[in-house]
């Protein structure tokens, strides 16, 4: 694996003003100046439309980090605070980017941190395109320009990251990728998805390929289907403008993105290195062997749903369409469930099954691998629940919270007789470790600052993904009309996802 060291440089972060900045950035970095693990030489700069000194920016920072840091330390939060910088300016004017680039070229100064930065979009979708054009005419970017491509390894770096949503669709998407790639290459654009920073996520690399037991029976021979849920109790937390958007949705916003991709780690091949390219390349090799959905098999593998009235300890929630900012005949999901097939030799007839929804039962990120029954029913008399025989084994990848791998096998229950019981190995990362698993933001900024694109989508993924679910987009679209299924808010989704799995003899895992 190349080593990745951290160099000096500078963060400007596009649409610092913004929610992500306050709740994600500043923390994680907080936590990795806290660890030691940012450059000597570091500078952040905010840069965004409200008007605001470097002081005024700070302040604003510490009300935040304040709730939001646990345990903050506010002598060595001043410290950190001394690296933020601040700069009004609207980067959709292409005008903005003279003071725009004086201001860098100030904060290099003051914090030496040379020509290098990283360029970090957290802004409204539709901003994207002009910000990253004028990013390109004003000068930022001298990679792969030709008068500095002597000696690439002390050339002076831009890379630029940027957060989903990746365009609304295949087209939007491959767009967005042109319009980068006439800017920067490809090995300086990390396209962020904060899932794959996760953890238990990356342990899923290690579970799969450094452990010589799981790997031979990963595979259609035993694996009988795999789930992989996103459950969220919460509702669209007052984004209800942007949820309810054509990039809104729990199609785009989750199963496109985050379960995709988890999808893809469970599912790829070993890649020959542990290398970004090597790894990137395996995954994107499952999108495109994922069977896209036809028109008529969407109403029987795809289910979509929207949040209802309902409650949750004991407290009464309203419906989506009830929350600020949606509109109240909206026609948007709040939940999603796919039945995915991915053509390979390895995966062949082994349905995937992703769901995600807001206003759940319960928060909870999890995976799960059901393995098939034994070939022979030796212990069918003697199984406590009778209903099948024994239960099928299944490994839980607990991604979030309670991070661990959890192994459901058949065991005896103690005493005569021969009782049998379902029982559990479990590892719990955090007792394991003695450790809380690090927010997922601070492990990919340090990557984006090293140059570590292993965590990030390659546009082949992004684009790929698209087109796995673009089938049920546009047959949702075309049936905008239909009524659409609701659960009440603080269940388990709609009925017509129990339905599906029906259909195929199995059930979602919805732990209590
Ligand atoms: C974001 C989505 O990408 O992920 C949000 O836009 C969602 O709607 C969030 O709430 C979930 O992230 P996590 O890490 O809490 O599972």
């Amino acid at each position: 694996m190349p080593n990745h060291e951290v160099s000096p440089c500078q963060l400007v972060i596009f649409g610092a003003s913004g929610d992500l900045t306050k709740r994600k950035l500043i923390p994680s970095l907080y936590d990795l100046f806290i660890g030691k693990m940012l450059p000597e030489h570091f500078a952040v700069l905010g840069v965004s439309r409200t008007p605001m000194s470097d002081d005024q920016f700070r302040d604003h920072l510490l009300e935040s980090a304040r709730k939001f840091i646990h345990g903050l330390d506010e002598a060595k939060w001043r410290e950190f605070a001394q690296m933020i910088y601040y700069h009004p300016g609207d980067s959709v004017l292409p005008e903005a980017f003279e003071g725009i680039r004086k201001r860098m070229a100030e904060v290099s100064q003051l914090r030496k941190t040379g020509d290098n930065c990283l360029l970090y979009l957290s802004m409204s979708p539709n901003l994207y395109e002009p910000t990253i054009v004028n990013i390109g005419n004003a000068g930022i970017v001298t990679e792969g320009k030709s008068w500095c491509s002597i000696n690439r390894a002390s050339r002076p770096w831009q890379r630029i990251i940027i957060e989903k949503p990746f365009g609304n669709d295949t087209e939007s998407a491959a767009h967005l990728n042109r319009v980068l790639g006439r800017v920067f290459e490809e090995e300086s654009i990390y396209r962020i998805d904060h899932y794959l920073g996760k953890e238990t996520v990356q342990n899923l690399l290690v579970f799969r390929f450094a452990n010589a037991i799981f790997e031979p029976i990963w595979n259609r021979t035993y694996i009988d289907h795999v789930q992989v849920t996103a459950a969220e109790t919460v509702g669209v937390e007052g984004r209800g403008g942007y949820y309810d958007s054509p990039s809104g949705g729990a199609m785009r916003d989750m199963v496109q993105s985050h379960l995709l991709q988890v999808m893809a780690v469970v599912a790829m091949e070993p890649p020959v290195a542990l290398e970004a390219d090597g790894i990137r390349l395996e995954k994107s090799k499952i999108f495109r062997a994922a069977r896209p959905i036809k028109a008529a098999d969407v109403p029987l593998m795809a289910i979509r749903g929207q949040y209802g009235p309902g409650q949750m300890d004991g407290k009464p929630l309203p419906g989506y369409r009830q929350e600020p900012g949606v509109d109240p005949n909206s026609q948007t999901e709040t939940y999603a469930a796919l039945q995915l097939y991915v053509d390979t030799w390895r995966w062949g007839g082994v349905p995937f099954y992703l769901r995600s929804g807001k206003r759940m039962a319960k928060k909870l990120t999890e995976i799960v691998i059901t393995f098939k029954h034994t070939p022979h029913a030796l212990f069918r008399e003697q199984t406590l629940k009778k209903v099948n025989g024994l239960t099928p084994n299944q490994i839980v990848i607990n991604v979030q919270p309670n991070e661990g791998i959890r192994l459901r096998f058949e065991g005896k229950v103690p005493g005569v007789g021969m009782n049998i019981k379902s029982v559990v190995m479990d590892f719990d990362y955090v007792k394991q470790f003695n450790a809380e698993p690090p927010e997922a933001y601070a492990t990919l900024l340090l990557d984006a600052i090293k140059g570590d694109q292993t965590l990030f989508k390659h546009r082949d993924e992004v684009e790929g993904a698209w087109r796995s679910v673009q089938g049920v987009i546009d047959y949702w679209k075309e049936n905008d009309d239909e009524p659409l299924p609701t659960y009440a808010s603080g269940t388990w989704g709609p009925s017509e996802s129990d339905i599906m799995m029906d259909r195929n003899g199995r059930h979602w895992r919805n732990p209590t």
